[in-house]
């Protein structure tokens, strides 16, 4: 049985907790908030303790592995020290919002030598994996486009009830550092590694320090060229997409789950077959939209990666990737140039 603390009681802390919940060798005994009601109301959810200072939190003898489920610019130091006292971390997405900060998490669970993940719930989907195994195989042929779009929807009162969303400092940026991450990652997964990126950001509809408009033309290893687009003004929200277009075939996904698969090798019963899977939700239209499934699948992983002793499936370099893809792409827009990706 493995000894969790979740670290920030907020939304995703919350379902941190529900998808702990059913993992058979998990269990939530410490969680650990700012303010100490909603600290409390959470652990007794969980039937844990609650703590009101990371430090102690992660410190305590009853925790094997540490949620890190703090705004996404203050992960390093909750991550930090936690490795430093031998706990395992799962970190949410963005591992933190530069790279300089994500360096400090992976260099702090290299050190400790605890195993790191990072949350990217589209990755346990059924469908990625059945597209990854296609692309992996060359059944699109060529790789010719491949793209990513997140026109999702938050309004005003979204950014305004948070102290740190659309902020610099504890956001890292506006639709693409927060919500478009998802299917950046997706797309660099299946399609990447993104090679360079050339883009523009604009504030257009809401009051923040962020963007919450982006486009960027990117490159990929092949030569291939791609798109991505994001925004959280676009309302009322369509699922995110990512899009892969070969000379052999096409294959869409949606929040991860397959909506078109043709290709030229294919069968009838193939398509059908893929287009089975159920969507598990995405966060479109609000933050509140999707199941805890997709975690519960992931924390699932970690689990067994920790028990098994072999490493889980998103490791810190891997999920160093999104974090640069975005930096790249604001520092693309500020300097209005391409940008290589080292
Ligand atoms: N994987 C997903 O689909 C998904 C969805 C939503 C949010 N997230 C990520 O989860 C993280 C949190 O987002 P949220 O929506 O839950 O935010 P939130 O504002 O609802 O919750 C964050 C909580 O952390 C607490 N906190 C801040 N600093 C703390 C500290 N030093 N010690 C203890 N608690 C602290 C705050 O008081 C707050 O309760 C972000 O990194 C976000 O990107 C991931």
């Amino acid at each position: 049985m493995l000894k969790f603390c979740v670290v920030g009681a907020g939304f995703i802390g919350g379902v941190h907790v529900e998808a702990l919940a059913k993992i058979p060798d998990a269990k939530v005994t410490v969680v650990c908030g700012l303010v100490e009601k909603t600290a409390a109301d959470l652990a007794n959810k969980a039937g844990a303790v609650w703590e009101t200072d990371y430090r102690q939190a992660v410190a305590r003898d009853d925790v094997d592995v540490v949620c890190v489920c703090t705004p996404s610019g203050a992960h390093a130091e909750v991550a930090e020290a936690a490795a430093s006292a031998g706990k395992h971390l799962v970190v949410e997405k963005p591992l933190d919002i530069t790279l300089e900060r994500v360096d400090r998490i992976v260099a702090a669970a290299r050190q400790a030598g605890v195993k790191l993940t990072c949350i990217f719930p589209y990755r346990f989907m059924g469908g990625t994996a059945l597209a990854k195994r296609a692309m992996d195989k060359g059944r699109l042929g060529r790789l010719v486009l491949a793209d990513a779009y997140i026109k999702w929807f938050r309004d005003q009162e979204y950014y305004d009830s948070s102290n740190w969303k659309g902020t610099w400092a504890l956001d890292g940026g506006g639709v693409l550092m927060n919500q478009g991450i998802h299917n950046i990652d997706l797309l660099n997964y299946l399609a990447g590694p993104i090679i360079s990126v050339t883009a523009r950001t604009a504030t257009l509809a809401h009051q923040m320090e962020t963007e919450d408009t982006a486009v960027a033309l990117a490159t990929f290893p092949n030569g291939a060229l791609g798109v991505i687009e994001g925004s959280t003004a676009s309302w009322p929200g369509e699922s995110g997409r990512v899009e892969l277009h070969g000379d052999q075939g096409t294959i869409a996904l949606e929040d991860g789950r397959i909506v078109t698969w043709k290709l030229a090798d294919s069968t009838p019963e193939e398509e059908k077959q893929m287009l089975d899977e159920v969507s598990l939700g995405s966060g479109a239209s609000s933050a509140a939209g999707f199941s805890c499934e997709m975690h519960r699948r992931q924390l699932a992983d970690m689990v067994e990666a920790i028990l098994h002793d072999r490493p889980p499936a998103i490791d810190g370099a891997e999920a160093r990737q999104s974090v640069a893809i975005i930096r790249a792409i604001y520092d693309s827009s500020a300097k209005g140039s391409w940008i290589t990706l080292s």
